[in-house]
């Protein structure tokens, strides 16, 4: 093979009580990429569509190109060249994990390219090497959900440890992305370092009990857990109208609702396609009324991960 094209979907991370520790993918949107081996060793990015000019074109900078590179360093193939042309299909510093799917992209085509040398899982800390530079850190809960597919738990990271978990097939996911943008570093900048007692034992409940609920499964469950004491009340100041799309969600039905990795994105449970569809409609409503557009995408939880599409 000397050409390869892979889609990689984005994921929502955090699901609301899991900080850095929990994420899932989704079927649309996501990211394009064809790697092409050249003569010329190293990686090249030959192009980058959808990005309006944003992203580093310099391997070394680009989430695609750095995951690329710590992948081949690894296996000591530095005599391998290639060439990338990414098609960023969905908005940048959204919350949607575009840098993650980027650097998924990358591992799961050059590890295709070169005849599966590595396991599916063993390609998770060269696209974490792509958050590193994108971010600032190399958090795990939007590359693991985008590289194994399904709702993933980052148990530990060092040594890194990664589950996938069982959801419900009913299990639709509404993502609103508000035409606003928010840095993950500046994101994780405004967090506190310390946490008290009472906020950790009440998101330990929440953790277990969505974990619980979801293999389960139990909607009421899941529905009562997810919930972000930590996180979330600081990060909902970034975005405007957080507290009325959440609510919108709420009333329409969803069984929680809260932002999607470190926003703008919000994103809602719902038990139902139409449930989530009428979710996705009425949080686009409360963001409306504020002035700001929005795009929406319902999809269930995407268990596939990145393919080969060309
Ligand atoms: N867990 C990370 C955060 C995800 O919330 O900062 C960033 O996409």
């Amino acid at each position: 093979m000397e050409s390869i094209k892979v889609f990689a979907p984005a994921t929502v991370a955090n699901v609301a009580c899991g900080f850095d520790i929990f994420g899932f993918a989704v079927d649309s949107p996501g990211d394009e990429l064809i790697v092409r081996q050249s003569a010329q060793p190293g990686v090249r990015i030959l192009d980058i569509i959808g990005d309006e000019g944003r992203l580093p074109r310099e391997a070394a900078r680009n989430t695609a190109g750095i995951a690329i590179q710590s992948y081949l360093a690894h296996i000591g193939r530095d005599d391998v060249g290639v060439d990338l042309i990414l098609h960023k299909k969905m908005p940048l510093g959204s919350g949607l994990g575009s840098s993650a799917a980027s650097a998924v992209a990358g591992v799961f085509a050059i590890n295709e390219l070169l005849g599966n040398p590595l396991e599916r899982i063993d390609l998770l800390p060269f696209a974490m090497e792509g958050e590193r530079i994108a971010c600032g850190s190399a958090h795990a809960d939007n590359v693991g959900p985008s590289l194994m597919g399904g709702f993933v738990v980052v148990r530990s990271y060092n040594p890194l440890d990664i589950i996938t978990i069982d959801t419900p097939h009913q299990l639709f996911a509404t993502i609103v992305h508000p035409d606003i943008e928010v840095n993950t570093k500046d994101a994780r900048y405004i967090l506190k370092n310390e946490v008290s007692m009472k906020n950790t034992i009440t998101q330990m409940g929440n953790v277990a009990g969505l974990i619980a609920g979801l293999m389960k499964p139990d909607y009421s469950l899941i529905s009562r857990s997810l919930v972000d004491v930590i996180i979330e009340p600081i990060r909902a100041i970034l975005i405007p109208q957080f507290k009325e799309v959440k609510q919108a969600a709420l009333d329409a039905g969803a069984l929680g609702c809260s932002i999607s990795g470190s926003g703008p994105s919000i994103f809602a449970l719902s038990c139902d396609q139409n449930t989530a569809t009428n979710v996705g409609n009425k949080m686009q409503n409360a963001f409306a009324s504020a002035g700001i557009g929005s795009e929406v995408y319902v999809s269930e939880i995407n268990q596939q991960g990145p393919k080969i599409i060309g």
